[in-house]
């Protein structure tokens, strides 16, 4: 069995100025020096990364997009490419988030071709999947997520795949404090581990990294991480002040 490196990331969605970003990257770096057992990620908006990656360098946080577009330029307001993220310094990039495909017209299509982009382009795509609330209440939970799993990411090659780190959301349990119990969280990672060795094998599926999204606070992760299949968090609403970000990221 591989071991998976966790992975603690920081989805700040539309909050933070490049000022605030700046004075949480400098209370926050000093605080995660010494941590080695994680991989750690924060996520800026786009106006913020290049300030983010500037405060990182040598550091151990890694800086991602929430979004990229497919295509290398052209015209397409409000998009960004993947030669930008990877001008502006990014490694990662968070895409398909529940928010995107709720709210901007994001479908499993679009995330797929996203997903190929940056992958083409050297960066490292955070692919989000999980259910609503009513989908879950219909029993239809790992249907969806069986389809949004295959769909985003079904076509992929091994060593694609081998770039790439899930992110389950249940999208009832985003900013609701509703966390997800760990064994609930647990069994669907068990799921989207069995589908990810169903299309690619073992070796792949034992090697994925699964994070779990949705109301991760400092006194819920270690509870989390303690599950076999949960290799991390993505995080949003406790992961926007420093002090909460690095007590998650020491949930050790
Ligand atoms: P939350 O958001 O931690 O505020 O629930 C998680 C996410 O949407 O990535």
């Amino acid at each position: 069995m591989a071991q998976r490196r966790p992975v603690i990331a920081g989805n700040w969605k539309m909050f933070k100025t490049v000022a605030e970003t700046r004075t949480f990257l400098d209370a926050l770096i000093p605080q995660v020096r010494d941590v080695d057992h994680c991989d750690v990620v924060v996520a800026p908006p786009f106006t913020g990364l290049a300030a983010a990656v500037e405060k990182a360098a040598g550091s151990r946080v890694s800086v991602s997009a929430q979004n990229v577009h497919w295509e290398k330029e052209g015209a397409f307001t409000g998009e960004v490419s993947v030669g930008m993220l990877k001008d502006a310094g990014c490694t990662h990039v968070i895409i398909g988030h529940s928010e995107r495909r709720q709210y901007f017209g994001e479908t499993d299509e679009t995330v797929e071709k996203r997903t190929k982009a940056a992958l083409a382009g050297g960066l490292k795509p955070i692919v989000c999947v999980g259910e609503l609330l009513a989908e879950r209440d219909a029993g239809q939970a790992s249907d969806v997520v069986r389809r949004q799993v295959q769909k985003c990411l079904g076509r992929l090659t091994e060593s694609d795949l081998s770039l790439i780190i899930i992110a389950y959301e249940p999208v009832w349990a985003i900013g609701t404090g509703r966390t997800a119990t760990p064994e609930v969280a647990a069994e669907m990672h068990a799921e989207i581990r069995k589908i990810i060795r169903e299309i690619f094998g073992d070796a792949a599926a034992g090697a994925i990294r699964i994070l779990y999204g949705g109301s991760v606070k400092p006194d819920n992760i270690s509870a989390l991480m303690k599950k076999d299949d949960i290799d991390g968090a993505l995080v949003c609403g406790a992961s926007l002040d420093a002090k909460s970000f690095a007590a998650i990221i020491k949930y050790l």
